[in-house]
């Protein structure tokens, strides 16, 4: 049994996968209001893609998650605003995968996504009286895929029109390139006009690929392919400047909105991320946990903006109360806790990456941390260096110690490919300390 069981939840309050397109999802994404009114405007207005740039775990994912969601919903129920609904899984481009073998995922996921969705709609009462909802439920291609991608919708076909699982057709051609060519016709039946929207898709974690030069090679391969498909609204994330330097390629031009810049929700927000995670998974009147809000936020005030981080340390912290046997059950003794767990990771990290640096490296990572957690190589004056290639060793030594990440990137120097890591965070706490 789960920690978190026995303390009173239904789930892991401190989960770190991105929110999903649901209520639950929904219902747990703070702040961002003016961020998913934005992305849904570049949604719904096609055939540009929607681009988000900004740091691991500070919400990408979950923003346009939850974005598409409310959209999907507001359709549905109202009747108005464009159709997007939320493709079944997220896509990523990295080294190894290459152009077509992510066609051939988008379109045997964006079929699921359809059947899928498809399904649990038709127990919807207003449906018909939805215009693209109609066109998509009463499309004889429904029931092709449905048996195609090997799902079954059950009680589903009569009522709402043409639609008969056919027998399954699962063979490897089929999949490549019999569900592609039922998919483009589907979704331009469904989305005949402009902007009315369209199955999202998510091509994530673009910094994956190192350079924006490979990323804006890879798009170009895709664009015509998958990217601007009348049916298909695509949302480009990624960190480290690679969205920015996708954005401004020239051959791009007219293809992308401009980023939107992501940032992290502020501090003082950080506590409603915990209290509505109690009240979302809590099953008993007052579930334990051995941190406050206030504790909550001060990790994530030390993460500077990565939830993610602050999550999982939060559930780091969690689980070694649960170790230790312990239950500090008033404030002032979850304080003490929490304060002790802190000095004794940020000793930890920090003896860890004092073992293994220099000190011109620990100059370089005080200066990083000066300007903010994130520079260009091309600002090495900064650094005390006369050129970037005199930095880059010191940068690759913070990045093995695990307190710097950076991306390749040859295109735009100015741009802000290295920033600190919520490790890096830890042991500035120690230096910040241990100079006092
Ligand atoms: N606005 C928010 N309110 C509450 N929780 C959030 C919010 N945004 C993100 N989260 C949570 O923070 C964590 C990180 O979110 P997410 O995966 O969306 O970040 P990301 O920017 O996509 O990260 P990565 O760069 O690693 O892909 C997840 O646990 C998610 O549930
Ligand atoms: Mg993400």
């Amino acid at each position: 049994m789960s920690v978190y069981s026995a303390w009173g939840f239904s789930d892991v309050p401190f989960q770190v996968t991105a929110l999903p397109p649901s209520v639950q999802g929904s219902r747990l994404l703070i702040g961002r209001d003016t961020e998913v009114a934005q992305l849904t405007r570049r949604l719904g207005t096609g055939p540009k893609l929607a681009t988000i740039e900004g740091p691991n775990g500070v919400g990408k994912t979950s923003l346009v998650n939850v974005a598409v969601f409310r959209a999907y919903d507001h359709y549905i129920t109202q009747g108005t605003g464009p159709l997007l609904i939320p493709c079944s899984r997220t896509f990523q481009l990295s080294p190894g995968k290459t152009t077509s073998d992510l066609s051939t995922d988008v379109w045997y996921e964006v079929a699921q996504t359809l059947v899928k969705a498809a399904s649990s709609l038709a127990a919807h009462k207003d449906v018909t009286e939805r215009k693209l909802l109609a066109r998509w439920l009463n499309s004889p291609i429904l029931g092709t895929l449905a048996g195609s991608v090997g799902v079954s919708i059950a009680g589903f076909g009569g009522s709402l029109g043409g639609s008969k699982p056919e027998s399954a057709n699962t063979g490897e051609g089929f999949r490549t390139t019999g569900i592609q060519k039922l998919v483009k016709d589907w979704l331009a039946e469904i989305f005949a006009e402009p902007n009315s929207g369209g199955v999202v898709c998510v091509l994530d974690n673009l910094e994956l690929l190192q350079t924006s030069e490979s990323a804006r090679e890879q798009l170009e391969v895709l664009r015509d392919e998958i990217l601007t498909l009348p049916g298909l609204r695509w949302v480009l994330c990624g960190a480290l400047g690679i969205v920015h330097g996708v954005a401004s390629s020239p051959r791009l031009e007219g293809t992308l909105y401009d980023p939107i810049d992501l940032s992290g929700i502020p501090d003082s927000l950080a506590r409603e991320v915990l209290i509505s995670r109690v009240e979302a998974f809590g099953v008993i009147d007052s579930p334990y946990l051995p941190l406050e809000a206030e504790h909550f936020s001060e990790l994530y005030h030390l993460m500077r903006g990565n939830l993610r981080a602050a999550l999982s340390h939060a559930d780091e912290y969690s689980q070694s109360i649960a170790d230790a046997g312990a239950h500090p059950d008033t404030p002032q003794a979850k304080s003490a806790a929490f304060a002790a767990w802190l000095d004794s990771q940020t000793q930890k990290y920090n003896d860890a990456a004092a073992s293994q640096l220099g000190p011109t490296a620990w100059g370089v990572f005080d200066q990083a941390i000066k300007v903010g957690g994130g520079f260009s190589p091309s600002s090495f004056a900064d650094f005390g260096f006369k050129s970037i290639a005199a930095l880059r060793p010191h940068v690759r030594d913070l990045e093995q110690a695990g307190l710097l990440v950076s991306t390749r990137d040859d295109g735009d120097r100015r741009r802000k490919t290295v920033r600190v890591t919520p490790k890096g965070w830890f042991v500035n706490r120690a230096r910040t300390r241990n100079a006092q």
